[in-house]
């Protein structure tokens, strides 16, 4: 059946679940528990200073090491508040908390696996520009969803490529729901009048092409030499061996460039770098780069490590961080052949520079 424009968040999850007659709708429930969620952080966002949510946590930081903004907390407990006591999770595990949070023992266990970043972003909060969450759903290990058995580090640790559901919502001039049950990528826009998410945008695809890219340039000194390489030859423009010129873009908040590039194409990259060893990248694979790794491959654009498919990647821990490149097809292709072709004199590679060849 085609999808009709304005088709509540609630009549697309139904006509969906036609595609397997045997679903319990346990998946759909969770979706739309997420998307309470959603609409609840969109509000708590909207009223800035006016609540006494602004501002940062007392001095306290995440597990990442990160400041805690009080909007983080507030966000993390929207969460789980909206889908703990459903029956349909395992359990849940998140940007903001140290480790698997356990179902408690008032609510019934189920089969999926939360797993979120509450607010992507945060550090854009103060100055007004978008932030967003980023969910991914996951089955729960069968013995899991059988014994009912607390969670455990483990049982999140699947690649990519078994997510079930994925999506963000984004909190900008509109609060948008951009979603995938792995059949293409659909997004709503949440109509302030009914409180409802509505199909806004069937069928999403990033182009294929771009001229566009978003990098923190301030890392240039850190990069790798093939990314060094990607963003010269895009900064040469026309006169280089792009022979087109390139835009930047550079938000700081990932969920909204993700949402660009699904818009109108383009690349993101914040790659692998030198500039913390202990840090393989800036990114957190399991809620912020599959996800949206997800939603990209759905939408016929690519997601990548740089050097492989990120869906691809298995998890060695839950808080992992990892470089991440995605958008318009051929672009993210390219910048994946720059880290595969054999160094050469004029790549910049370390091997015939000054710098280390020894690197990470
Ligand atoms: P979070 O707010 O969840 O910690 O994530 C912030 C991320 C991401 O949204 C953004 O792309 C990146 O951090 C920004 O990094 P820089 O501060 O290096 O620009
Ligand atoms: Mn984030
Ligand atoms: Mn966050």
């Amino acid at each position: 059946m085609p999808l009709s424009k304005r088709q509540t968040l609630t009549q697309y999850l139904i006509e969906q679940r036609r595609r397997f007659p045997q679903a319990s709708g346990e998946l759909n429930a969770l979706i739309l528990d997420v998307s309470i969620a959603c609409k609840g952080i969109a509000r708590a966002v909207a009223f800035g200073e006016l609540a006494d949510t602004a501002g940062n946590v007392g001095g306290d930081i995440n597990v990442q090491g990160e400041v805690q903004k009080k909007l983080d907390v507030v966000s993390n407990q929207m969460f789980i508040a909206a889908t703990e006591w459903s029956g349909h999770l395992a359990g849940m595990a998140s940007e903001e908390m140290d480790g698997p949070y356990q179902i408690p023992s008032a609510y019934s266990r189920g089969k999926y696996l939360l797993v979120f970043d509450p607010l992507d972003g945060s550090s854009n909060i103060d100055v007004n520009v978008s932030v967003g969450s980023i969910f991914s759903i996951l089955r729960a290990p069968d013995e899991v969803a059988a014994s009912h058995r607390d969670v455990t580090v483990e049982d999140f640790l699947q690649p990519g490529t078994t997510q079930v559901a994925a999506g963000y919502a984004l909190y900008g001039p509109v609060t948008m729901l951009v979603l995938s049950v792995g059949d293409g990528v659909v997004g709503f826009t949440l109509d302030p009048n009914l409180g409802e998410f509505k199909v806004t945008h069937a069928h999403i695809q990033v182009p294929v092409d771009t001229h566009e890219f978003a990098i923190n340039a301030s890392n240039s000194r850190f990069w790798e030499p093939p990314i060094k390489r990607y963003v010269d030859e895009c900064l040469a423009g026309k006169t280089g061996p792009r022979g087109k010129d390139f835009n930047t873009r550079w938000i700081a908040s990932m969920v909204a460039e993700a949402h660009r590039i699904l818009m109108r194409g383009g690349v993101f990259m914040y790659p692998r770098d030198t500039k913390d060893p202990a840090k393989p990248g800036r990114l957190r694979l399991l809620y912020e780069a599959n996800p949206i790794g997800f939603i990209m491959e759905q939408a016929g654009g690519r997601a990548s490590t740089g050097r492989q498919p990120v869906l691809g990647v298995k998890p060695g821990e839950l808080h992992q961080r990892i470089g991440l490149v995605f958008g318009s097809k051929n672009e993210v292709e390219r910048i994946e052949r720059y880290h595969h072709e054999p160094a050469t004199r004029d790549s910049g590679n370390p091997l015939f520079g000054e710098r280390s060849l020894f690197r990470d």
